[in-house]
This record gives C-alpha cells, structure tokens and sequence, in this order.
C-alpha cells in the first residue's frame, strides 16, 4: 500500500497530529492513519482519528474510509502505553463516534487487523480486506481482555463459538474465514483501496451497527464445555478463560452494558501480575534479539546455508532453513547417511504440507532448494555452516577443518553442540573470529529458541549476522556467553539436581512433576526427562564426574536407572513405565523401591514434601542459577535468561520467567528458599550476589 500524502487539512486542535492525515474529495472523506510501524492506535492516532470523524460530519461528508499508510492495517494499541494510566481519548469513545456519526464508514483492511484495529473495524458500517489480510484478538496474549469492545462486537458478528475461539486463543484468523463466517464485506484479491471506493458507490446507507445486532444462537452448554477446555490448555494462564467470560457477556447483556464491563476488567487486568509478567516477555523477547554486543553492527547477506550432519538435529535446522527460504546444502558422512538424512528432512517437509503448514509449490520449491551429499566442497558457496554431528570433540574439529578448506574466508562456521567448548572446536581453524555457536533445541524446525554463543574469538560482524539468521528463520534469539550448557541447559542442570535431592529426601517423581504441573509447566523434570531420553544427561554427568566438586552432593538414582537401561519412553521405561503403544507416564513400583533403597542406604529419613515447597525450591535454584548466569556474564541481562526459560523449557510465559517471577516474589524470598535449599544439601550450591545475606554496616 502507498504511503499517504502527508498534507494536513488544518481544522483547529487537529493540526496537533500528523500521524492521521483527513481528506476530502467530494463528499467522500478520506481518513488514513500513518504511525509506523505498525499504525498502533497510540494516544496520537486516537485524537487524530477522533477529529478525522469530526471533520467528515461537520463536511457533511456521506461516506468516509478508514484506511493505512504502510504494511498494515492498525495491529493493535500501544503496548508501551498500557503500563500508564489511560489517556482520552479512548478507543470505545472512537468506536462509538463511528457508529453514530451520520457518514457511512468503511475500513480498507490489509495485513494483519489485531486488537484495536479490529475493534476499529467492527465499529464501521463495512469491512472490505485485502485477501492476504489476518485478523484477531491478542490481547489474550498480554493477560488481557479486549478493552474496546472486542468481545462483545465479535458475537454479534459471527457468533459466539468463533468470537470465542479467538478471544480466548489469541490465534489470527485469514481474510477468506472471517468473510465466510460474515465478518467481512469483500474479500479482493488486487487493489483493495481502489475496490473499497467502488464498493462504496453502490452503498446508500449506514449498516446495522454491529453493536446493535443480536447475537446468533448456540449450542446449549457450549460456554461450560469451552471453559472445561480452556482450563485444562491454558495451565494457569487466567487471560483466556476471562475473555471467554467476556463473550458469554455479550449472550446476556446489551452492547451498551457489556462494552463499559469489559473496558472496566481490561484496565483493571493492565495491573494484573499475569499482564505484567506477559508484558515483560513480550519486551524481552524483543530486546533479547538485538543484544547491546551487537548494537550498531550491520549483518552479512544470506543466502545458501550448508549444514553437515543430517541425524535429528541436522534435519530439522535444515528443514527450518528451507522453510526460511534460504537453498541448503546438507553435507553427512557417506552416500548412506546422506539419503538417510535427505529421508528425515523430506519426512518433516511432509508433514508441513500435511498439515498444510506449506501448499505443494512451497514444497516442490524447499525440495529443490535442498542439496544432500558427502562432499564437503558443497559448502562453497555457503554464507554460513551449521555442524550438527555426533558430540564428539575430534569429529566436530575434523569437520570444521574440511568447512574452513572449502568455505570463504570470511563465511561463518557454526557448531550446534550443546556440552563441548566452542572454544575447543575452533581452535581447529586458523580464523576462529568466524565461529559462532548456534545451539538449537530439538525439534529444531519446532522449537523457537536459539541460543547465539559466542566465543571471546566470534567477531562482532558474525554476531549480527547470526542474529539476522535467527530472525529469518523465526526463532527467538538469545545471546550466551560459554559455561557448562550454555544459559538454559546450565539452569536446567541445576533444577534437575534440586529435584533429585528432594527425591533422595523423601518425594517421588510423580509428586515432583504433578507439583510442577500444578505451577505452569507443560511437564514435570521426570516425565520429561523420560520424554527426551536419559542417555545424553548421564553422558554428561559422567564427563563431569572428574571436575565435580567433591563436596557437592550427588545423588545417583538416575545413573542407577540409565544402568538398568530404563533410558526413558524409548525403552519403555525409566522413572516412569509406558504401556505399549501409550505415551502417558505410569507409576513404577521397581523405582520407587530402588529410590527408597537409595534413601536408606545413605542413612535419610524419608519425609513427605508438600507441592508448594517443591515448587519454592526448584524455583528458588533456578533464580539463584540464572542470576549467577548474568552476574558471570554469561547473559547480558536478566530477560536473556527468562526467553530462554520460556521458549526452550516451557517456563510459564504467565509468569514472566524465572527471573521476572522471582523478582516479582522479592529478594527476601528467594534468599529465604536458598537458604533452606542450602541446608538441606550443604556444599552444593553457590549463592548468587543478589541472593548472598547482605552485610551489616558498622
Ligand atoms: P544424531 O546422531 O541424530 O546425528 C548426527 C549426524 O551426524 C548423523 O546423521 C551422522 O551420520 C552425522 N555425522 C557424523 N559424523 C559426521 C561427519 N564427519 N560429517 C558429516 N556428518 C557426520 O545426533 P543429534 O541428536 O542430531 O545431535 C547432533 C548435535 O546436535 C550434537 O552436537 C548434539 O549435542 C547437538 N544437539 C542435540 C540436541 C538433541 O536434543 N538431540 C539438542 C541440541 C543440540
């Protein structure tokens, strides 16, 4: 869409703001909104938007359009703005203007309509979309409920079991959808602009307003079957099920009774811990992508990736380059692995055209984009490589000295290794300023996070490009210095030692992963260490045994375990048993004997563990972890370590993170918890500054 013409009709307070240009052509008025980037309906646009209204009626204008400037169509209100007291005027009082002012509104609606802007829509008399436009309700997503209207335009305009959906989801919906479940006029594939004035020369009046409609019927108990739903997904999240209250709101009360009840729940919800915490994350995943190290470095260009080693990990990043749009060049030990691994990336491919996550042009286009081979001169042309091959130090060095033989000087090598030095592969290349660590999570075409590690070698330039390679791939990126298991696999360490102690103390793992559940998290550690299998754990603990400090307590019920080959659902069992055929975790008497036997043999009085106290330690050890993360260095920042936590091990994003949610508890807590985690495993945890009892001045 073409930027607007800035002119500003000048018409008393409305020359305060440029960010909403009013025009007239005829009795046509001609209202665009330009607040880059994304149009956010800020204390500016709304008075400018306001006045616009004004204006058109007080021309006598009959019709009028609600249009952009830019990629999009309004994409919500200000977040920056909702930890600050409302400012008028507000959007319900917009929404309203619009309804009730005699000229005919229609919103010229493309990119992505969310929250505001959708409320924005609602409120005119049509809706004409362009028809890649996308539409929705967020606020869920920041702790929220709509605060225009939204929950009580949206049934009335396509009926509640949508609305409700996408309230209580948050999930954007196509333009195609929305028309055919009656929320759009038109849908037009072209020049939306110039179709929604043709649309309006054969309009003669104002619509129904929405708010006036009533609400279509439903199925009887739908509204409690939803709530029994949202209960069991949301774990915790309080946001999802208040939007669904919101619709309910709208089968039982008028517009004009339902709108002010839930602007008032909105903004007593921008004070809610959950909005807050949600809030936090929404800024930090945004901060924790453009990390200070690399402020006011500018990226290489990207284009050919080549990743070597085609196992679980190489598949996957390989499948999320392709899908990034980048040609790849998968590089693997022989002509066998190689088909091997073109297998497993063709299976991921298709499984998204399945799913219809891609249509069969994109797949045909990622299918030619891939090379498979075992010939490291693939790698040329390469603007970075990414080594995904077995965990071993002389293989990944080997590997990385075949890349450096065959790539540009000044191309990027990249290790995903998750326990090795970085620092140690690179020394196997004369220019290690090019090496970086891109440590992804598996499934690593799923999961979102990416930790960028880099070594006191990596150059600035190779960081920012690393960024910019995250980005293009849609992963959320984190900047991590080099310690055992860089940021998150080091906090993970940590949380599984606590929990293990207080398995040795007296819990069992079904207690300890219920009580986790309970706090937010999708799994507890046991269930999910069975998940992801117990092998590379054990591995690790077994490299570490050598530097382990001989005064940290160890517990060794897993390694017993991984001993009797119980690995996890892969071999049926492991701290839990599986029926065949059936993922779902089952008690296992053999363990809970072995666990008690361990108790005793080591002289402990088992004792019980109620779920608030296992939560308020492990969650204690993963505050002290995380602030010694950044005190180190390792993270730049506090938030650094809550995106990690979020994205890569479940951490309830309703909660902020660890380090949000630990602030939010108070220092005096944590320090409290840690000191009770200290005794009862003394010798085993270092305490973080912020956590150390201060000193007394004298
Ligand atoms: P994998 O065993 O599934 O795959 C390794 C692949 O590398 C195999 O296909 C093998 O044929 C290939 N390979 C071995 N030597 C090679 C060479 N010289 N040249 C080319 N290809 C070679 O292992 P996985 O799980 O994919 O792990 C790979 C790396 O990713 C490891 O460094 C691991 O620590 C790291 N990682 C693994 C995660 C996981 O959850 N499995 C998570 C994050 C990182």
């Amino acid at each position: 869409m073409e930027k607007s013409g800035r002119s500003i009709r000048t018409r008393g307070i409305f020359s305060l703001t440029k960010l909403v240009d009013y025009q007239r052509e005829g009795d046509l008025a001609i209202v665009t909104i330009d607040n880059p980037p994304v149009n956010a309906t800020s204390t500016a646009v709304r008075t400018g938007l306001l006045h616009a209204i004004r204006s058109a009626e007080a021309d006598q204008c009959n019709k009028g359009l609600i249009r952009c400037a830019g990629r999009t169509f309004v994409a919500g209100g200000d977040v920056s703005e909702f930890g600050k007291p409302p400012q008028e005027p507000h959007l319900p009082d917009i929404c309203i203007a619009l309804q009730h002012s005699p000229t005919i509104w229609v919103a010229v609606l493309f990119g992505t309509v969310l929250g505001g802007g959708f409320e924005l829509a609602m409120a005119c008399d049509y809706r004409i979309a362009d028809k890649g436009a996308r539409f929705g309700l967020p606020e869920v997503n920041l702790g929220l409920v709509p605060g225009a209207g939204g929950t009580q335009f949206l049934p009335r305009l396509v009926g509640v079991e949508l609305a409700a959906d996408l309230a209580s989801s948050g999930r954007l919906i196509a333009a195609q959808s929305l028309f055919e479940a009656g929320g759009l006029d038109r849908v037009i594939d072209g020049d939306v602009d110039a179709q929604a004035r043709i649309f309006l020369e054969g309009v003669n009046s104002k619509s129904i307003p929405v708010s006036q409609r009533s609400v279509a019927s439903f199925e009887d108990g739908f509204f409690d079957a939803k709530r029994e739903a949202i209960k069991k997904s949301a774990k915790g999240a309080a946001a999802p099920n208040l939007n669904l209250d919101a619709v309910e709101w709208a089968t039982k009360l008028s517009f004009d009774e339902g709108q002010p009840r839930e602007r008032a729940l909105h903004l007593k919800l921008r004070y809610s811990d959950q909005s807050i915490a949600l809030r936090h994350v929404f800024f930090s995943e945004r901060a924790a992508a453009h990390p200070t190290a690399i402020t006011g470095t500018s990226s290489s260009p990207l284009d050919t990736i080549a990743v070597v080693g085609g196992g679980l990990m190489g598949a996957g990043i390989a499948s999320a380059c392709l899908n990034a749009g980048f040609k790849v060049r998968l590089i693997e030990r022989d002509i066998g692995a190689a088909d091997a691994g073109r297998a497993r990336v063709e299976t991921i491919l298709q499984g998204a055209l399945k799913r219809g996550k891609i249509n069969a042009t994109v797949f045909d286009k990622q299918r030619a984009a891939l090379m498979v081979g075992d010939d490291y001169a693939a790698s040329y042309e390469a603007d970075v490589a990414i080594e995904a091959v077995f965990e071993d130090l002389a293989v990944k060095q080997s590997v990385f000295r075949s890349l450096a033989q065959h790539m540009r000087n000044d191309a990027i090598i990249a290790t995903n290794t998750s326990y090795l030095d970085p620092r140690e592969i690179a020394d196997s290349i004369a220019n290690p300023d090019r090496v970086v660590g891109l440590h992804f999570f598996s499934p690593a075409h799923i999961m979102k996070l990416l930790e960028i590690v880099r070594l006191p070698q990596t150059s600035k330039a190779v960081l920012a490009t690393s960024f910019e390679l995250a980005k293009r791939l849609r992963k959320t990126s984190v900047l991590s210095g080099i310690c055992d298991g860089f940021i998150g696999n080091r906090m993970l360490a940590a949380y599984r030692r606590q929990a293990d102690y207080m398995l040795a103390d007296g819990a069992l793992p079904k207690e300890i992963d219920g009580a986790m559940r309970a706090f937010g998290m999708p799994m507890g550690p046991y269930e999910l260490q069975d998940l992801t299998g117990l092998q590379i754990a054990w591995a690790n603990r077994k490299r570490q045994a050598a530097t382990r400090d001989p005064k940290e307590r160890y517990v060794a019920i897993a390694d017993q375990l991984c001993e009797l080959e119980r690995l996890g659902q892969r071999t049926g069992k492991g701290w839990y048993r599986y029926e065949d055929g059936n993922r779902s975790p089952v008690p296992d008497e053999t363990v809970q004997v072995l666990i008690n036997a361990y108790s005793a043999e080591h002289g402990i009085t088992r004792r019980t563990f109620e779920d608030t106290e296992i939560q308020s330690r492990l969650i204690a050890v993963l505050a002290n972890e995380g602030a010694r993360i950044v005190e180190e260095g390792i993270a730049e920042r506090d938030l650094d370590v809550d995106v990690v936590k979020i994205h890569g091990y479940g951490f309830p994003r309703w909660r902020g993170g660890p380090m949000h949610h630990a602030e939010a508890l108070g220092v005096k807590k944590v320090r409290d918890q840690m000191r009770l985690v200290r005794e009862q495993s003394p010798g085993s945890w270092a305490l973080a500054e912020r956590y150390q009892v201060p000193q007394k001045v004298r």
